[in-house]
C-alpha cells in the first residue's frame, strides 16, 4: 500500500486559534487536520474560559437583579432563591452545545479531527498519543502551533491549587456551594468577573491586588477608578497595593497572610474559598519542542510578523505566543496564518484589538490609554459622555459609566476608546471599526445613530472630542 498523502496543514490545539485556523484552511482548499487532546474542541475559551464564565455572569446578574432591582421597576416578586445546580447545568449545557457545534463545523468543512496529544518528531512529522489508546503519526507540509495557555501558579510557589477550596478560574466556575467568604488574589479580568459572579450569588468577596488599581493591563486609569467605585457599591471589597504572602488550609478555612506591596504592614485574612487569578502562561508541555529546536522567549514561542517560528514551515498563533491572551486575537491570527500559507498574505491589526470585561456594567476598550499617550508625548483631545445623559440608559435605569474617546489633537483621528457602561462590550465594536478605517471623531459624530440607543452616547462622546455634545 502507498503511504497516505501528507497534510498541507496540521494544527496542534483546537482552541479558538486552532479550530478557526483549521476551518479556514479547509475552506481555502488545504488538506487539514487538527489535533486536540482535551476530548472536546474549543480550547480554554469554550470549555473553561470565555463561555462558561459568561453563562455564570449572565445568570448571576439576573439573579441579583431579581433580588435587588425589580421593585423600583414596578415588578413585585417574592421568594427569589438560587438553584445553583441548575445554574451550573445551564452553563455546562451552553459549553457542550458550542463544543459539539465546532465538531459539526469540522465535519462540514472536512477537517480531520485527531483526538490525542501531539508531539514533534520533526518539523514535518508529528506523533499523536491517541485519547483512545495507541499512537499514530501524521506527515504534513506545514504546522500551526496553537497550544494556548494554562493558569499561572502563584509566584514563588507555596499556594497549592486543589480546585475545591483554593481554586483557579476552572474550579471557580464549578463551585458546588456559594462560599460565605471568598478571597480573590489578583484584581485582573478573571478576578473581577468571577469575583462578581460569586458576590452576586451571596458570597462576601474581597479582592487582594498587588497594584494600585484594578482591571489588569491596558485599562485606562480613569475607567479603572470608576470601575472600582461601581464594584464597591455592588458589595465587593478591595485591598490594593497588597500582596499575598501565603495561604494555608486550617480547620476547613483558608488563612492568608498579606503584606503591603512595598513591604511592611502585615495582615491575616481568612476565607472559605480562595481564587488564584494572577495571570496565565503559555502552554507547551509534551509538545517536544526540543526535537525541532524552537526559539522561546520567557516561555512564549517566538514568531515574526507572519507567524513564522524559528523553524521553517512551523507557524504559531494565540496564547502560546506574544500579545494579549484573548480568544478573538487568537482567531484573527489563525485566519491570517493560514492565509500566509495559502497566498503569502495575511492581516492582523494589533492596534485595534478590543478588550472587554463582562461585569455589570461592562468595561471595554481599544487602542491607547491616556497614560500611554502622555508617556509617548502625543498631544491628544478627549471627548467624554456620561450615560446619565443618555436617554436609553435613563429609561433602562442603568446609567453608571461613560464613553471616553481619545483623538490625536492635530488630526482628530481616534487613537483610543474607553467605555464603562451598559453594553460596553457590544458598543466597543464601533470604536474598533472606526480605528480600523482610520476614522476621525468627526466622522463618527456625523454618522447617524438610531434613537433611543446606548450607542448615541458613543456619538456624543465623538462630538465632545472635536466640538460639543448636544445633551451634556
Ligand atoms: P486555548 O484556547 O488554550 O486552546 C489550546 C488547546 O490546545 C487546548 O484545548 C489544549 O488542550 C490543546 N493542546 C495543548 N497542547 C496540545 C498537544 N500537545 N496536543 C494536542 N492538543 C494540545 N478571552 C476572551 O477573548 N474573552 C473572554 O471573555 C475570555 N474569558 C476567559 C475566561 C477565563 C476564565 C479564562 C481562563 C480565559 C478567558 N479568555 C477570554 C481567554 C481565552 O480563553 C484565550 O485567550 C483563548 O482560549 C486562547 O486561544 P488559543 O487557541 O490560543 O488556546
Ligand atoms: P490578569 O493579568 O488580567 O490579572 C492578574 C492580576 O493579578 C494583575 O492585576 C496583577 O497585578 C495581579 N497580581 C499578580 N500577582 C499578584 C500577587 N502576588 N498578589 C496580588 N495580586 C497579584 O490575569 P487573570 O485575571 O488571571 O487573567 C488571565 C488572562 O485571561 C487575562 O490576561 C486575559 O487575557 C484572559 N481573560 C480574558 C477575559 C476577557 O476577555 N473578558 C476574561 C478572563 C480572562
Amino acid at each position: 500500500a502507498t503511504a497516505p498523502e501528507p497534510y498541507e496543514v496540521v494544527i496542534i490545539g483546537g482552541g479558538p486559534g486552532g479550530y478557526v485556523a483549521a476551518i479556514k484552511a479547509a475552506q481555502l482548499g488545504l488538506k487539514t487536520a487538527c489535533i486536540e487532546k482535551r476530548g472536546a474542541l474549543g480550547g480554554t475559551c469554550l470549555n473553561v474560559g470565555c463561555i462558561p464564565s459568561k453563562a455564570m455572569l449572565n445568570n448571576s446578574h439576573m439573579f441579583h437583579q431579581a433580588q435587588h432591582d425589580m421593585q423600583r421597576r414596578g415588578i413585585d416578586i417574592s421568594g427569589v432563591s438560587l438553584n445553583l445546580a441548575t445554574m451550573l447545568k445551564a452553563k455546562d449545557d451552553a459549553v457542550t452545545g458550542l463544543t459539539k457545534g465546532v465538531e459539526f463545523l469540522f465535519k462540514q468543512n472536512k477537517v480531520d479531527y485527531i483526538k490525542g496529544a501531539a508531539s514533534f518528531i520533526s518539523p514535518t512529522q508529528i506523533s499523536v498519543a491517541l485519547n483512545d489508546g495507541g499512537e499514530t503519526q501524521v506527515e504534513t507540509k506545514n504546522v500551526i502551533i496553537a497550544t494556548g495557555s494554562e493558569v499561572a501558579p502563584f509566584p514563588g510557589g507555596g499556594i497549592e491549587i486543589d480546585e475545591e477550596q483554593i481554586v483557579s478560574s476552572t474550579g471557580a466556575l464549578s463551585l458546588q456551594k456559594v462560599p460565605e467568604k471568598m478571597i480573590v488574589i489578583g484584581g485582573g479580568v478573571i478576578g473581577l468577573e468571577l469575583g462578581s459572579v460569586w458576590s452576586r450569588l451571596g458570597a462576601e468577596v474581597t479582592v487582594v491586588e498587588f497594584l494600585g488599581g484594578i482591571g489588569g493591563a491596558g485599562i485606562d486609569e480613569e475607567v479603572a477608578k470608576q470601575f472600582q467605585r461601581t464594584l464597591t457599591k455592588q458589595g465587593l471589597k478591595f485591598k490594593l497595593n497588597t500582596k499575598v504572602v501565603s495561604a494555608e488550609k486550617q480547620d476547613g478555612k483558608v488563612v492568608l497572610k498579606t503584606e503591603a506591596a512595598k513591604g511592611g504592614k502585615e495582615e491575616t485574612l481568612d476565607a472559605d474559598v480562595v481564587l488564584v487569578s494572577v495571570g496565565r502562561r503559555p502552554y507547551v508541555t509534551g509538545l517536544n519542542i526540543e526535537a525541532i529546536g524552537l526559539e522561546m522567549d520567557k516561555g512564549r514561542i517566538v514568531i515574526d510578523d507572519q507567524f513564522n517560528t524559528s523553524v521553517k514551515n512551523v507557524k504559531c498563533i494565540g496564547d502560546v505566543t506574544f500579545g494579549p491572551m484573548l480568544a478573538h486575537k487568537a482567531e484573527e491570527e489563525g485566519i491570517a496564518a493560514v492565509e500566509y500559507i495559502k497566498s503569502g498574505h495575511g492581516h492582523v491589526n494589533y492596534h485595534a484589538i478590543p478588550a472587554v470585561v463582562y461585569t455589570h456594567p461592562e468595561v471595554a476598550w481599544v487602542g491607547k490609554t491616556e497614560q500611554e499617550l502622555k508617556a509617548d508625548g502625543v498631544k491628544y483631545s478627549i471627548g467624554k459622555f456620561n450615560f446619565t445623559a443618555n436617554s436609553r440608559a435613563k429609561t433602562n435605569l442603568d446609567t453608571d459609566g461613560f464613553v471616553k474617546i481619545i483623538t490625536e489633537k492635530e488630526t482628530d483621528r481616534i487613537l483610543g476608546v474607553h467605555i464603562i457602561g451598559p453594553n460596553a462590550g457590544e458598543m466597543i465594536s464601533e470604536g474598533v471599526l472606526a480605528m480600523e478605517y482610520g476614522a476621525s471623531a468627526e466622522d463618527v459624530a456625523r454618522t447617524c445613530h438610531a434613537h433611543p440607543t446606548l450607542s448615541e452616547a458613543f456619538k456624543e462622546a465623538a462630538m465632545a472630542a472635536f466640538s460639543k455634545p448636544i445633551h451634556q
